[in-house]
């Protein structure tokens, strides 16, 4: 009697293995490749970084359903620009580390506009200027 027990108690805890995600499904791939620091100072630093933390709030939420985002934040000589994209084999629960991750390696570009983040899984950009609407240009 007992050993039985013990027995199905051992199949319970290998179905529970099998039917939980494997830790290894779960890697955003967060090395840093290369970062490029842009070289132009903001108008208003205070104001630029408010807006940056708004462009990053913006692209978190886009990339819980999404690959790729594009945000701005704040307006006028402050207007910041953010672009994210994943690589495809990234599910977007490893996308959203992934920004998460690139988001921490912005700081060592202060008090410099602009930063190009290459991680492993993911790619962040932000300037002071729209960088990914062509209309912008034409304006
Ligand atoms: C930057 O903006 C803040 C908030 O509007 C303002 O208090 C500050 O004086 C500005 N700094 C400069 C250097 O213009």
């Amino acid at each position: 009697m007992k050993k039985s027990r013990i027995g199905s108690s051992v199949i319970i805890m290998i179905l529970v293995n099998l039917l939980l995600p494997d830790a290894s499904l779960w890697e955003p791939r967060a090395q840093v490749v290369q970062i490029m620091c842009g070289n132009q100072l903001p108008h208003n630093s205070t104001i630029s970084i408010q807006n940056f933390m708004q462009t990053m709030k913006n692209l978190n939420a886009q990339v819980q359903t999404s690959g790729f985002a594009t945000a701005v934040g704040g307006s006028g000589l402050n207007t910041d620009h953010g672009l994210v994209q994943c690589y495809g084999d990234l599910s977007l629960p490893e996308c959203v580390l992934c920004l998460a991750q690139a988001r921490t390696v912005t700081p060592r570009f202060y008090p410099f506009n602009g930063a190009k983040v290459y991680l492993d899984g993911c790619f962040l950009r932000n300037e002071n200027y729209n960088f990914f609407s062509r209309v912008y240009w034409t304006k």
